[in-house]
């Protein structure tokens, strides 16, 4: 089968279609015809050598994805949710010898998987389960009462605006900071305030300061302003972190680092997101869907920066 592949770490133009075999069906698992798979930052990271440590025990070419959509074509002995010919999106792993989701066909733990409702698109499916797991993440981290007051950073991007959409959902005020021609997707989000984004996060970050004076209950930071972004949150409120680094203690605030591979039931959580979609709540954002040979080309205009919604690459 075909399967994007890193033979060494470097450019976009590293990328490749690689033959890999394709994955015989664990138990537990499903195996499944890949529509489509997200480009997301990580496999940016993963393909300029920024997530090497995390690739011990398997050789290159690896195999970039973490998330798809496609049809299942057959269920591990143990799985009994899911049966051949279902429509499902998944969460991937890229991190092991299975490589990611990028290839034509993908084994995956069924803990991982669900269908997609009705009248959700397939391909564009695969923009939901890394982010929307991830924001679904950020959010219980937080653990919020309807009515507290959350701010997204970044909240333009794919990770942010499924924050954004799950807050409003959640009953929670919602501050978010984009650029000036974000405003309008911001509020259809469900921003109730845009926080005009400075150039650099200490404005950012001054101008939340200026909409929620004695600061937001939790702010999750998926702009990765970092430090700075401290300076938002209210005493003893918390703080999520979308990338690992450590933060001072500070004036009692919780700081907590959304991980999505950690996420401790990504099933339910998986679950609960497709049916907002099915129902609205949550918008599947594509910014374009690609034949897989062009993944040099979908890294390329991600890394520019002011992709809004996912690109997908299909297979
Ligand atoms: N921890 C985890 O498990 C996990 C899971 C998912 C994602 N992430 C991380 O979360 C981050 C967001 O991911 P994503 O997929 O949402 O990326 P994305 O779609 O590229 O969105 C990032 C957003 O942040 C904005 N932004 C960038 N720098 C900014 C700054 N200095 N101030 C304000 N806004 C800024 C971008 O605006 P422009 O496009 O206009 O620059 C864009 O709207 C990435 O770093 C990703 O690696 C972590």
């Amino acid at each position: 089968m075909q399967a994007i592949g890193i033979p060494a770490y470097g450019a976009p133009d590293v990328l490749a279609l690689v033959e890999r075999p394709r994955p015989s069906t664990e138990p537990d698992h499903v195996l499944i015809r890949v529509a489509a798979a997200a480009v997301n930052p990580t496999d940016l990271m993963l393909r300029a050598g920024e997530l090497d440590a995390y690739m011990t025990g398997f050789e290159p070419p690896f195999t970039p994805g973490m998330d798809a959509s496609g049809e299942v074509v057959e269920a591990g002995p143990g799985v009994s949710d899911l049966a051949p010919g279902d429509h499902v999106m998944a969460f991937v792993n890229p991190f092991t010898g299975r490589g990611g989701a990028q290839a034509e066909y993908i084994s995956v733990p069924a803990d991982q998987v669900v269908r997609i409702p009705d009248g959700l698109p397939l391909a564009e499916s695969a923009g939901l389960p890394m982010n929307g797991l991830t924001a679904h993440q950020a959010l219980g981290m937080a653990a919020l009462p309807p009515g507290a007051t959350v701010a997204v950073t970044g909240a333009a991007g794919a990770l942010g605006g499924y924050a954004v959409e799950l807050a409003r959902h959640q009953g929670l005020r919602v501050l978010a900071d984009g650029r000036e021609a974000d405003r309008e997707l911001l509020v259809r989000l469900g921003a109730d305030v845009v926080v005009p984004r400075g150039a650099t996060a200490e404005e950012t970050v001054a101008a939340y300061r200026a909409a929620a004076p004695a600061g937001v209950d939790a702010l999750i930071d998926a702009a990765v302003l970092g430090e700075p972004a401290l300076g938002a949150v209210r005493d003893g409120g918390v703080l999520v972190t979308c990338r690992p680094y450590e933060l001072p203690a500070t004036r009692g605030i919780t700081v907590h680092q959304a991980f999505v591979i950690a996420h401790p039931d990504k099933k339910a959580a998986l679950t609960e997101l497709a049916a907002l979609a099915a129902g609205g709540a949550v918008t599947l954002r594509t910014a374009g869907l690609l034949p897989a040979a062009e993944a040099a080309r979908a890294h390329a205009r991600l890394e520019d920066g002011g992709v809004r919604g996912r690109l997908i690459l299909t297979f």
